[in-house]
């Protein structure tokens, strides 16, 4: 799948390292228009429907961003309710009608599988934006970046992801993506919320060493990465399940302090209360710092559809 031309991008479980590299290397030729400090019309006459069903501060403006700031134009709908899928329209009609008027189409939406649905029946490239407790496949491409940018490469490292493992899709997508490396993985979270047996699987079938623990400190003090996440509270059915892990891992200075100072600390963002903002000051909170990249990493992912780089 080297030739990423016309191509869907909806999970990181089947992609290559050398596919994966491709999209690195051209993210790093894009840092340049990514970081404001050039201007560029590559993607010029080119739309990108953005359509996200669920809430997005993050990731639908970075895949604008990165659309507009290489001189192409975006077209959106945020939130169902002002789409015709409140009227009842399935989503596989949606993007029968998307594809004429687009030439990349990036979805997200509650439901597992919803992107691939798309992607079964859209004549134009559809990126997964986040499928429910699915995948999120950028992300984990922007994920991958950082550590690499954050400590100079991602083999040799020790990986711990702390919180949600079972409902967040970053997680699972991000864990596809490791597995092409020699790393070592903590997985730290209640044991109600662990990460899917179908990944854990995938892991041992890679022969990838993991841990599986509920202690966040014993992580922090071996980990050179710790990948914080958000309770997923849209996912749970029951509020009283959501209110007692919320609060489970709180990651602070002190704890960094006293653990690991030179820990690298991240997060796909929105942090509702996981990481103390006293931890924004340290050298290692890289989580701004990967919202940066995520505009090259999709500006890549948007060119190489685009047939364009
Ligand atoms: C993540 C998501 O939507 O899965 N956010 C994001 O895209 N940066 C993580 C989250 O919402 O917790």
């Amino acid at each position: 799948m080297s030739d990423f031309l016309g191509k869907d991008i909806l999970s990181t479980k089947g992609m290559g390292k050398v596919d994966l590299e491709k999209i690195m290397e051209t993210a790093d030729e894009f840092a340049v228009f990514a970081n404001k400090e050039k201007s560029s019309d590559l993607l010029k006459g080119k739309v990108l429907a953005s359509l996200f069903y669920e809430p997005s501060t993050r990731t639908r403006l970075s895949f604008e961003t990165a659309m507009q700031r290489l001189g192409g134009s975006v077209i959106t709908v945020s939130g169902a309710e002002g789409s015709s899928l409140a009227k009842g329209e399935t989503l596989r009609d949606t993007a029968r009608v998307i594809e004429n008027f687009a030439d990349v189409m990036a979805v997200r939406h509650s439901l597992q599988g919803s992107a691939d649905d798309m992607a079964e029946v859209a004549g134009i490239p559809v990126i997964n934006a986040g499928d429910g407790h699915g995948e999120h496949p950028t992300q984990a491409l922007l994920d991958i970046y950082t550590i690499n940018k954050e400590r100079g490469r991602v083999d040799g490292l020790t990986i711990a992801m702390v919180g949600d493992l079972k409902y967040g899709r970053t997680v699972h997508s991000l864990s596809y993506l490791l597995a092409h490396f020699g790393v070592k993985l903590i997985l730290v979270s209640p044991d109600q919320l662990k990460m899917p047996a179908e990944i854990t699987d995938f892991l041992a079938e890679k022969k990838i060493e993991f841990e599986v623990t509920e202690n966040m400190d014993d992580a922090v003090k071996h980990a050179h990465v710790c990948y914080m996440t958000r309770v997923q509270q849209e996912r749970f059915d029951d509020p009283a399940e959501y209110e007692r892990f919320k609060n489970f891992y709180v990651l602070t200075k002190e704890i960094i302090e006293k653990y690991n100072s030179k820990m690298t600390i991240m997060h796909p963002l929105p942090r509702i209360g996981e990481i103390s903002l006293n931890v924004d000051d340290l050298d290692g909170a890289a989580y701004f710092r990967q919202v940066k990249n995520g505009v090259a990493v999709r500006m890549a992912l948007l060119a190489m559809v685009l047939g364009k780089a």
